[in-house]
């Protein structure tokens, strides 16, 4: 197949909406990460976007809209608390898990009978969802399994010659994806961390928010076993870079430390390391550079990287953590 590259002007978008409408296969920029997007409603659409990406059926998408009353056609109630983030935090990086109309095909929530929802903060996407009159079923636009794509040149990387096209834009502001909140229950509950945190969540509603179990209990092989992830995204190796990856925990001199000594071993018996290691504190630079990394360090070929762990308990560190210790497939040495 050709994949169309396009800009985001006026007229490319309308393109773009075009191909949406028909349906076809468009990636395009958000203010997070790249998303491949289809007609949400349109569940043979919705089955090219798995093809694509090669991701295992039963894991479900998130639906972009660009109006909050596109909310109606696809959840039949909106309580207080989920009204209050809509108007706290849309556009943003805050996906909403909510109960689902029967009209949303099963292909797009995975057979769930709940529906993720999010209004994305970018311009050109609300462009494309606004011109496509639909709402927009995007994963993140990468081979599953892969980092997922910052940068339009990711994108290409994994989906040229598979889909209809590619919007190309900026780089994403944010670099990792939304934070994904469940509010089917009384207490919302984090499914997926990210930029928009807990903390963040819990002084808009003034109520009380949790993490979901599968997230903090994840580093042993026993938990992985004993937990099941609420979100069906959780379960399966995510972010894998080509190269082997060990995450360094531990007090940060003696981690700066052990990164060179593992480094200068390494690279004496011939393989070639990369090293990612954030500034102290820098959690927002690191979740904005962190998927770029490990796609420009597979570039450059490297057998081993190094990464140093980010110490944050419950904020944007924390997201980027529970990214880093995906892609390391939870391979962490402690100094
Ligand atoms: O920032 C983002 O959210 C990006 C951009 C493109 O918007 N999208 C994204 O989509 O990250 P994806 O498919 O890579 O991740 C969606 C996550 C998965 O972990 C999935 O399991 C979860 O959301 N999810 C989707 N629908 C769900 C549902 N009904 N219940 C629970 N989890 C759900
Ligand atoms: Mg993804």
């Amino acid at each position: 197949m050709k994949t169309l590259i396009l800009s985001t002007s006026e007229e490319d978008l309308e393109r773009a909406a075009h191909i949406i409408r028909e349906g076809g296969l468009v990636a395009f920029p958000t203010e997070t990460v790249y998303g491949l997007g289809a007609d949400a409603m349109n569940a043979r659409a919705v089955a090219g976007v798995y093809e694509a990406k090669g991701r295992p059926g039963d894991n479900p998408m998130i639906v972009h809209i660009a109006r909050a009353s596109d909310l109606g056609q696809l959840t039949p109630t909106l309580s207080p608390d989920i009204v209050t983030l809509v108007e706290n935090f849309w556009p943003g990086p805050l996906t909403m898990v909510l109960r689902k109309k029967p009209g949303v095909p099963d292909r797009t929530t995975g057979g769930l009978d709940t529906v993720a929802v999010r209004m994305p903060d970018s311009e050109a996407a609300l462009g494309l969802i606004t011109k496509a009159a639909c709402p927009v079923a995007a994963p993140s636009a990468n081979i599953s399994g892969r980092p997922s794509p910052t940068r339009a040149r990711d994108v290409i990387a994994d989906m040229d010659g598979k889909i209809d096209a590619i919007i190309e834009g900026e780089d994403c502001r944010i670099g990792i994806e939304s934070t994904v909140v469940d509010m089917t229950g009384e207490v919302p509950v984090i499914l997926r961390p990210g930029i928009i945190t807990a903390e963040n969540i819990k002084a808009a509603l003034g109520k009380e928010v949790v993490y979901d179990k599968a997230l903090l209990g994840k580093i042993s092989e026993e938990n992985q076993e004993g937990i099941k992830p609420k979100s069906p995204g959780m379960k399966y190796r995510h972010y894998a870079p080509k190269a082997d990856m060990t995450v360094i925990e531990g007090q940060r001199d003696k981690v700066k430390a052990e990164i060179e000594r593992l480094k200068a071993l390494n690279e004496r018996l011939g393989l070639k390391v990369g090293v990612i290691l954030f500034e102290e504190k820098a959690f927002i630079e690191a979740a904005h550079d962190f998927f770029a990394r490990l796609r420009d360090l597979d570039s450059e070929g490297v057998d081993l990287i190094l990464a140093g762990a980010l110490s944050d308990t419950d904020g944007v560190g924390f997201a980027v953590m529970n990214r880093m210790l995906k892609s390391a497939g939870y391979n962490i040495a402690r100094v």
